[in-house]
């Protein structure tokens, strides 16, 4: 019999709902190792707490995450809060020998990721950080492409991570929906909270990045806080566009905003090698274009792999060649990854570590838009 592996999950929002409908779908699945048994729900205000676990069949609800971490029946520790919480829980659970799986950005900045870090591998816990869209299929597809050479060497990486929902200065800052757009709560803006995921992506399939010279744009200075509804300057980048140089000697190129009108979550990213590129869409997200120059140049030309095929990455789990997948199913990936891994001692990418490399090249670049200067990554 598959041994149950119970899960407290702490934030109930919209990664809470995400987090928990992969646990409740990985095993109809996949073949795991583990059972996972919804057993603990945490969040800030008891009534949706329990609304929460009566919804998604948590068997209880608190509002203190202390005693999910201090209950021995928990072996996983699923943290669903905004960012500045992350440090706190992560370091206890790892003291108490919990499995973590932390949602990113890691931390508020590179000291707190390096105390995270240091904590879960003192303790010897499974850990990973939630970069979901490292398990699109057509996204993992495209790091098996470039695995295999088939791009050859690789001049160019660009990334774009597009939204338009801050534009309105009536926005407030801070508060339950809207503790991004504050700097205490989320640690910077589209940087930590869109660019961290180009930049995971981009070093996972690409390699380090080396250099890195960025600008940074506050459109709007002043916002209401939604706790003490005083005007109060905003600290966050709205905007963030930055150059970089890989270690394997590509350039790189990548732009967020929340000002890109029309954009709701246009995620996208080009690889350009020199026999092959490939370019790939979130809105668009079960298909990769591929342009092969080896091609007979009468048939030469872009091409959009329909990403449904048993042979490619993860879809042999799901339905038949030709029907797609889409967002909720990385996580359902990443839960099926996560016991894998942790099922066979081994750890699960991306680790807090591999996570840490990404808060420096984060750091970096909104270091280098300050002092309006190249910054290496350390
Ligand atoms: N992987 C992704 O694509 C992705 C997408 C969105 C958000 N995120 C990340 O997920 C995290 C949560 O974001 P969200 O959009 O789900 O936020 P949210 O605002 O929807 O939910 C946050 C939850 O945290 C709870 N919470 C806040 N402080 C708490 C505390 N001290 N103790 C217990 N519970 C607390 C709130 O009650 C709420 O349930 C953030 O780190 C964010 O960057 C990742």
């Amino acid at each position: 019999m598959t041994k149950p592996l119970n899960v407290g999950l702490i934030g109930y929002g919209f990664m809470g709902r995400t987090h928990s409908n992969a646990y409740r779908k990985a095993p109809n699945f996949f073949d795991l190792p583990y059972e996972p048994v919804l057993k603990t729900v945490c969040g800030l205000e008891e009534d949706q707490a329990k609304a929460f676990a009566q919804k998604w069949g948590y068997e209880s609800y608190t509002t203190n995450w202390k005693e999910v971490v201090e209950d021995e029946k928990i072996d996983v520790v699923d943290i669903c809060v905004p960012n500045n919480v992350h440090a706190e829980i992560a370091i206890a659970c790892a003291k108490a020998g919990k499995a973590i799986c932390c949602e990113k950005p890691l931390a508020l900045n590179v000291a707190q990721a390096e105390e995270m870090v240091a904590a879960v591998e003192k303790a010897g816990v499974p850990n990973l950080v939630s970069f979901n869209y490292r398990r699109v299929p057509a996204v993992t597809l495209a790091k098996q492409l470039i695995d295999e050479g088939r791009l050859g060497r690789i001049f160019h990486y660009r990334a774009n991570f597009l939204q338009d929902w801050t534009i309105s200065a009536d926005v407030p800052q801070g508060g339950d929906a809207t503790w991004r757009l504050d700097i205490k709560a989320a640690g910077s803006g589209v940087t930590g909270d869109l660019l961290a995921h180009c930049i995971d992506t981009a070093m996972w399939q690409n390699g380090p990045i080396t250099s890195v010279s960025a600008m940074t744009e506050t459109f709007v200075k002043e916002r209401m806080h939604a706790e003490t509804h005083k005007i109060e300057a905003v600290g966050i980048d709205d905007a963030c566009t930055f150059m970089c140089r890989f270690d394997n000697g590509s350039l790189g190129n990548f732009e967020s905003t929340r000002y890109a009108r029309g954009h709701k979550a246009l995620y996208t990213f080009e690889i350009n090698g020199e026999h092959a590129s490939i370019a790939w869409d979130l809105h668009d997200l079960h298909r990769l274009s591929y342009f092969d120059h080896r091609d007979d140049s009468i048939v030469r030309g872009w091409r959009s792999v329909h990403v449904t095929d048993g042979d490619m990455p993860y879809m042999d789990k799901w339905w038949v060649p030709g029907l797609q997948i889409g967002y909720e199913h990385t996580f359902v990936h990443q839960v099926a990854d996560f016991l894998q891994s942790m099922a066979e001692g081994k750890p699960a990418a991306p680790t807090f570590r591999d996570a840490l490399a990404t808060q420096k090249v984060c750091e970096a670049v909104l270091n280098s838009a300050k002092k309006k200067s190249w910054e290496q990554v350390k």
